[in-house]
């Protein structure tokens, strides 16, 4: 995979069949990850991006709940390297207002980020996009390496197997 943008949607899409499905993702991703890490969850509303994320936070230790950053714009989470942010962007007003919490300085060990188009400029670049679309009763996921950080953990997660358990979905 190259750290453009694919010309076509969903090359090499993975297909997820049922929520588990898109947990199991998260966690390959989660075991995967490199030590800091900045995720745009791209997709319509209901795509899975909360259900990946949720997921994710929980296979690096979050217990208790894990609220939804619809209003608050972003939730804070302690985990074993440091911290995670989850933001979730679409009731942002413009990206100016992502100056008001405060993350201009957050060297987070992870960003998990929902309606990442809605902060541009506002947010740091990221590692990995992960791109999400509903097909039929289930969904689809493209992982689009965006740093040379994102690639190499691309190539770790291929080299892991775990990316076998998803079948490739046909365009
Ligand atoms: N692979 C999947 N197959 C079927 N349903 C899924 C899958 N992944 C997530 N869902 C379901 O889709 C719904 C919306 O998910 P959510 O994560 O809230 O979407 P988003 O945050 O993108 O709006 C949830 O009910 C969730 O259980
Ligand atoms: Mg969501």
């Amino acid at each position: 995979m190259s750290a453009t943008m694919p010309d076509r949607p969903f090359p090499n899409a993975l297909f997820l069949r049922e929520s588990d499905d898109t947990d199991a993702l998260a966690r390959a991703l989660a075991a995967t990850q490199p030590g800091r890490a900045v995720v745009y969850l791209h997709g319509d509303l209901g795509a899975g991006k909360s259900t990946l994320a949720r997921a994710w936070l929980r296979a690096l230790g979050v217990e208790g709940g894990i609220r939804s950053p619809t209003y608050t714009l972003v939730e804070r989470y302690d985990i074993a390297r440091g911290e995670a942010l989850h933001l979730d962007l679409y009731r942002i007003g413009d990206a100016g207002e992502l100056e008001f919490l405060g993350l201009d300085d957050s060297d987070a060990a992870l960003w998990l980020v929902e309606w990442p188009e809605r902060g541009r400029g506002g947010l740091p670049a990221a590692d990995l996009r992960v791109e999400l679309a509903v097909r039929g009763t289930g969904r689809i996921a493209a992982l689009v390496p965006a740093s040379s950080a994102g690639e190499a953990w691309l190539a770790r997660l291929e080299d892991s197997g775990r990316l076998r358990a998803f079948p490739e979905s046909t365009p």
